[in-house]
Parts: C-alpha cells; structure tokens; sequence
C-alpha cells in the first residue's frame, strides 16, 4: 500500500472516502465544525441521534453528494476516551481500511487522530498504517480467483506541525507489517509446502534479497555439531531437518539471538496427538515464521542493531525411524536429556539452537519465540502469550513494549522449584515435568540451555493464530497473526 503525508485540512481533502475519528460520548470533534456546517450538520445529527454512538470496532459511512471534496466520510470509532490509547488507533484504523476495501475504494484519506490525547504523532502515524495494513492482508495462495484487497493507497492528513514525525512512524508502520505480512505467510502454509527444506529456501531467498550472511546447516553438519534434539525430532520424518541461522548487522555490537521453534508440522511423533485440531499443527512453525518477518522488517528499516535469527526447522513425525518415548539424546554442548514424550519436540530443537547461540556468538541476550505448550494456552488463554526468562530487565522491557505494540504479554514465574520437575533418573533432564505447570517446566527445560545468558522466552501457543477464544481485531484476520514480530521490533527498536 502506498502512503502520503498530506498538510492539507479535512475540507480540502478530494478523494472517495475521508475517515473522521469519533470518541464515543461526546459528539463532532471542535475543529470538525467547518465540515459539519458544510454539510449542513448532519455528521453531528447522525451522532447526536446516538445513529452512531463512536463505540471501538465500529463506522458509518455516508455520502456527502458534492457538497465537499470528499466524497464519503467514514466516521469510525475510538470507543471512550478514557479508555483510549494507541491499540485503539490500531484496531479503529483496521475497521476503516476493511471498510474502504469492501466498497472498492482504491485510495482514501484518514485524520491523523489522538494526538490530543497526548500520543506522539509517530506512534498515532505508524499504528494508522500497521491497523490497515494488516487488516488488508489476506492469505490467498491456495483461492487464486479470490478477490484481492482493492485499496491502494492511504492519504494521511496530517497538521503541518509533526509532519515529519508522521512520516517517520508511517516508514515504521509499513516496515512493521511487512514483517507482519512475511510471518502470517509462513505460518499460514501448509506444512507439506512448507518443509524445512523449502523454509531454508525463503530463508536464503531473504538473504539475497537484502544482503544478509546466512547459513543453512543440514544433517551431516548437524551430527557434526552434536545437536542431537534436532537430529532425534526430525528422524520420523522424510523430509530432512535444517537448522537456518540468518544475520541483520546493522552494527558492531554484541548480537541479540532470536530463535523461533519452527516445527513445520507437530503430528506428536510416536506420541501421537489426537485427529481433533491436528490440522492446526502447521502452525508449529509460527516462531521461526516470526524470525523471518523481523529480520525483514528490520533490513527494510536498516535499523542499527546486531540481530541472528536461528530456525530449528524440523518436521515431527511418527515412523519405523523415528525417535521414542524412553530414548536419552545428547544435545549440542553435551547435556542430556530423557525423552518422556515425542509431542513435546519443540523444546528439544530450541535447546541445541539456544545452547548453540550460546557458545558461538557470546549474545547480550538470548529471546526464543515458541508455540510451546498447550498448558500455556490453559493458563492464559488466547489473550496473551507467556513470558518468562532469567533476567528481570530483559524482561520488564518485553513488558513495556507489549503494551505500545498491542500485544499482550504475561509472566509466568521461573522458580528453582520447577527446575526440579524436569529432574531426570537416567539424564541430565527429561522433556516433561508431569502436567502441573507444564508452560513453566518447559520454560525451565530451555532455561538449563540459556544458562547465565540473558535470555526470554514467550510461549506464543494461544496467540500465534487465532483459536476459539480469540478476540476479533478488524486488523487481525482468520489465521496466523504474526504475533512477536512487531513486539520484538519494537524492543530492537529500543534497545
Ligand atoms: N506444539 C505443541 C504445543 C501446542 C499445543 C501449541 C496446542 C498450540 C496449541 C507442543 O509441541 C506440544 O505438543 N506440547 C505438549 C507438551 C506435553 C507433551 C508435555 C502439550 O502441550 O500438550
Ligand atoms: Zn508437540
Ligand atoms: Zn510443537
């Protein structure tokens, strides 16, 4: 989608569709009065007579026949002011883009609000343009005849004043969702066209495009390397496992290692998962997918930081080869552990790669993107993913960005106790500490892996793709959502 930054004021936008933000409760915005007198007030009487009430999620569209440049105005929603804050800049600006979309309008105008509210320009900028442009996105690789999103183009009309600030956050806002849009691809494939293989491909083909130094290890290098979780995991399967390492360094500072579970298809292996919801499981690779949308957005930015992003891609699957409850694997770095279950694979792939990262690049900080447990949905939900880690600061900033970005985070806690859960008879440890607190356990089996390295870890399980419970957004479709992609830019961006 392109974007403009206008200095021009609403009465003289020219153009299909102009969206005007309206607080719930408290009727036309003041410096809106010229363009309600134009049209003889009826934005104010469609208000007033509660027509339209202003509530989140919400608009109303009307035709303005001549009367100013604009040929419609959508009044869209911001919900009440007191509750009012950046998400609902992200979530009003979605429902006025898929509303553009559905009446086929191709370019349309929108105030950049909520700067009253004391919100920097920036921020308002760049969530305007990340609410529409992930509202738009659509996952259409496999329905060739359906219709594609019609808009493209966004005029945001903005007071001379910050004009640079908005254009600066329109840059990020687009960037962000690049990286959005990268992720939800990934995720969203189906795991037959999504192999490991196909997945270091894209991975390479990023590389080309932005320059990038990346490395594909594939089994023989692996065995060499001794990473015997990724090995055991992707044995079941015929399509080799690869372990992706991909490197942004926009500068001389100790790197940050991302790493995102990318498990093309979670089938449990041996133990194997019930038919109900298994359709689901390419999902499994929501991580790694994030990992690539980051590393994407942050080459678009060229923003000035050292990041490696490192994908265990690794197909779990049951066969005559495959790897079985009672088998003791030797990670890389020489720890073992026991095997309890086959269905909880993703923490045996993450070790080698977080205890990899450990020894080899010496990171300031260590942060894993996985959908790890089907526990953690239990704890949280769908409405926030898990948090935990071994450095209090590292983790505090997770927490403030999650809020500016929208995407809700919650910590669960990390006590020796439950290090003890995951004490193994015949290994160092073994891949499951029973059902109590299994989010955290498995969080503790990464954790012996991250050792004294500042490391986080976000269990994205419940918010990697929207599931039952999930809470409708306009700018997040059926599907993957990409999520972690623009919290952990946002950190980055911080840093
Ligand atoms: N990929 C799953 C976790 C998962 C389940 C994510 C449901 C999203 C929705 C993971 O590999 C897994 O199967 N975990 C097991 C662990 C158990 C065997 C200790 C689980 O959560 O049931
Ligand atoms: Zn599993
Ligand atoms: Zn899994």
């Amino acid at each position: 989608m392109k974007i403009n930054v206008l200095t021009i004021k609403p009465l003289e936008f020219k153009g299909e569709m102009l969206v005007i933000p309206v607080y719930k409760k408290e009727g036309l915005p003041t410096d809106l009065s010229d363009l309600n007198k134009r049209l003889e007030g009826v934005i104010s009487e469609i208000i007033s007579s509660g027509e339209f009430e202003g509530e989140l999620k919400t608009s109303y569209v009307l035709h303005t026949y001549g009367k100013i440049g604009a040929r419609r105005l959508l009044l869209v929603g911001l919900g009440e002011r007191k509750d009012f804050g950046i998400e609902s800049v992200r979530i009003a600006s979605g429902q006025a883009a898929k509303e553009a979309d559905k009446l086929k309008i191709k370019e349309y105008g929108i105030i950049v609000f909520g700067i009253d509210k004391g919100l920097e320009p920036s921020y308002v900028a760049q969530a305007i343009v990340e609410g529409a442009e992930l509202a738009l996105y659509k996952f259409t690789k496999y329905k060739p005849k359906a219709k594609k999103s019609v808009v493209e183009t966004l005029d945001l009309l903005s007071d001379e004043k910050f004009v640079d600030e908005v254009k600066r956050g329109a840059m990020f806002g687009s960037a962000y969702a690049e990286g959005v849009k990268l992720a939800r691809d990934v995720a969203n494939t189906p795991s037959s066209d999504a192999t490991p293989e196909k997945i270091a491909k894209l991975a390479l083909d990023l590389a080309s495009q932005y320059n990038l130094p990346v490395k594909v290890f594939d089994t023989s290098e692996m065995k060499k390397l001794g990473m015997g979780g990724i090995l055991a995991v992707g044995r079941g399967s015929d399509n080799e496992p690869k372990l992706i390492i991909i490197e942004y360094k926009g500068s001389d500072d100790k790197p940050i290692v991302i790493i995102g579970k990318t498990i093309t298809f979670d089938s449990g292996g041996l133990s194997l998962k019930t038919p109900q919801g298994m359709e689901e499981m390419k999902y499994d690779k929501s991580g790694g997918a994030a990992i690539l949308g980051i590393i994407k957005a942050l080459s678009i930015l060229k923003l000035p930081v050292h990041v490696i992003g490192i994908l265990p891609a690794v197909e779990n699957m049951p066969s005559g080869k495959a790897y079985k409850p009672g088998d003791i694997i030797k990670h890389y770095g020489g720890k073992t552990s026991e095997i309890i279950s086959t269905d909880a694979e993703g923490r045996l792939v993450l070790a080698d790669a977080i205890a990899y990262a450990r020894d080899v690049y010496k990171p300031k900080a260590i942060i894993d993107l996985a959908t790890l447990t089907g526990a953690c949905v239990i704890a949280l939900g769908n409405h926030a993913s898990g948090l935990m880690g071994n450095d209090d600061k590292l983790l505090r900033k997770i927490e403030e960005v999650s809020e500016i970005v929208g995407e809700r985070v919650w910590r669960l806690p990390l006590w020796k106790e439950y290090y003890d859960q995951i004490k193994s008879e015949v290994a160092d440890i073994k891949n499951v500490g029973g059902r109590p607190g299994g989010a955290i356990t498995a969080a503790a089996f990464l954790g012996s892996f991250a050792e004294d390295t500042p490391w986080a870890h976000l269990d994205i399980a419940g918010t990697a793709w929207t599931q039952e419970k999930t809470a409708e957004k306009p700018y997040i479709p059926k599907g993957a959502t990409g999520v972690g992609v623009r919290l952990i830019l946002e950190l980055l961006k911080r840093l």
